[in-house]
């Protein structure tokens, strides 16, 4: 057991609880080397008594992908992407090698799939958004728990006429039922353009939703586009599995570094559909000033406005080698075996009048879920105590979490039981805009957010046990 397994101060009621752990999920030892790569490579954690516990808002990176894309920067000369010489060239094939290996890592035939670097996931989802061609009578159909990334397309689409849907999904669980599936996909508009999204992971409630709704909803005349941001650090996407149209993703999301470049995977028929709002250097093969036309280049580089981040990129390459050697399916077993720890210890928490103090706004299992958690504390009159209140505790003691609705309105308005009628009338109360505190005021007695914590790579039992205690200290507190 390394010192990072437990704890650096491991007391005996903490070794008692890990070998508890280890019994409920015996092959979370087989993960060991996680703990190895934590020692080596993310030393600075423990070195600075972090608890981190947001992965799902940034994945953290290991020193040697820092290293190696260092000394990469220090022995090569990169010239602009742009040009045919021996500096541009030279980049050039890191940027192509890149781009290879982001389709080699998701099992994307590069007959079926391309790759489009975009400065993160939302920005990937906007180049979809803006360029789908919805017209009148178009569908854009949503989950309620899609990012506000994806939900934003709902404005591209009212522009053009198309009418957006959404899917509930249904507390405590935050799944959608699957008879509103099959009702919502038949509103499709026969010979028209019809969008789907979905996060295959949401970011609110860690729910991983089927994937075979991707080909589902594809007989049924729908475009998916999967927004796998939250699902890819700690999942494996298999592209010759399963084909969404298109897919968006941010890299910092699953190695941490570099922040700055996401993608949108794409099968080449769907990006043959989108057509761009405007051009710009380096998407087109010409345009003419005098008279006045241009014709957008072919494939990815149509998408790709003025010069990528070509420094960056190549630290991608290196992510992805990063994770390989680390072994995806290795982080997705302890992922799995610390998030069903988390659940169930969390919900053992009661006052001593037997009421809970935490409610999890998701799965109870650690089935079909991710290392996603989103809860609430309460006090032993089942009152709900401020999320803010919680993160003050919470930063005091290092604990790095994230609170509110994670820009996920629709999952937090439906797990915090906020009804429409609230939200329009809290809308129209304010003429001016409405403000986060004006919104907080105005649903006042309901809780306007929650808490949530993710687990990733070098998560440990410490950081995952560290909360448990920290939860522990809210019990039974007067006046809390
Ligand atoms: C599910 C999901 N989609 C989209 C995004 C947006 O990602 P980015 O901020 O990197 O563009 C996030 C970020 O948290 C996310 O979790």
């Amino acid at each position: 057991m390394t010192t990072s397994t437990t704890s650096t101060t491991s007391s005996p009621e903490s070794r008692q609880a890990y070998e508890a752990f280890q019994k409920s999920c015996p092959d979370f030892l087989k993960t060991a080397i996680l703990d190895e790569l934590r020692d080596r490579d993310f030393s600075r954690l423990d070195q600075q008594g972090h608890v981190y516990l947001d992965y799902t808002g940034g994945g953290l990176y290991g020193k040697s992908q820092i290293e190696r894309h260092t000394a990469l920067l220090q022995d090569t000369v990169f010239g602009n992407p742009h040009s045919t010489n021996p500096t541009s060239l030279g980049t050039t094939e890191l940027v192509e090698r890149t781009r290879q290996h982001i389709l080699e890592f998701f099992n994307a035939s590069p007959s079926e799939y391309g790759v489009i670097f975009t400065a993160n996931a939302s920005h990937a989802l906007k180049l979809v958004g803006e360029s789908y061609p919805f017209e009148l009578g178009d569908q854009l159909l949503l989950t309620f728990d899609n990012h506000n990334s994806v939900n934003g397309i709902r404005e591209f689409d009212r522009a053009h006429g198309a009418k957006t849907t959404y899917i509930p999904v249904a507390p405590p669980e935050m799944r959608v039922p699957e008879a509103l599936l099959e009702s919502s996909w038949s509103l499709a508009k026969k010979g028209g353009h019809n969008l789907f999204a979905f996060p295959a992971q949401s970011n609110f409630s860690g729910v991983q939703h089927p994937l075979d709704w991707i080909e589902r909803a594809q007989e049924r005349g729908w475009d998916v586009l999967l927004d796998a941001a939250a699902f890819v650090p700690t999942n494996r996407l298999d592209l010759n599995r399963w084909h969404p149209d298109y897919v968006a993703l941010s890299f910092y999301k699953m190695f941490g570094y570099p922040t700055g470049v996401g993608a949108l995977i794409a099968r080449w028929p769907a990006l043959e559909k989108l057509h761009r709002p405007w051009f710009a250097g380096g998407t087109i093969e010409v345009a003419s000033v005098q008279a006045d036309r241009h014709t957008m280049a072919a494939g990815s580089a149509a998408f790709e406005d003025g010069t990528v981040d070509y420094l960056s990129i190549p630290a991608i390459d290196i992510g992805l080698d990063f994770l390989e050697s680390v072994g995806l399916d290795q982080i997705h077993l302890r992922v799995r075996c610390l998030t069903g720890w988390l659940i169930d210890n969390l919900t053992a928490l009661r006052h001593d009048n037997g009421r809970p103090l935490i409610q999890i706004f998701g799965p109870r299992s650690s089935d079909q879920r991710g290392g996603t958690i989103t809860l609430n504390f309460y006090d032993n009159q089942g009152r709900v105590i401020d999320h803010d209140v919680i993160e003050s505790q919470a930063n005091k003691k290092m604990i790095s979490l994230r609170t509110g609705c994670f820009c996920n309105p629709g999952a937090g308005e439906m797990a915090l039981g906020i009804s429409k009628q609230e939200l329009v009338t809290c809308f129209t109360s304010s003429d001016q805009g409405m403000t986060y505190d004006d919104f907080r005021l105005c649903i006042d007695g309901k809780s306007t957010g929650a808490v949530r914590i993710s687990v990733g790579i070098v998560s440990n039992f410490a950081d995952t046990h560290t909360f448990v205690e920290f939860a522990r200290q809210f019990l039974d507190q007067p006046g809390s």
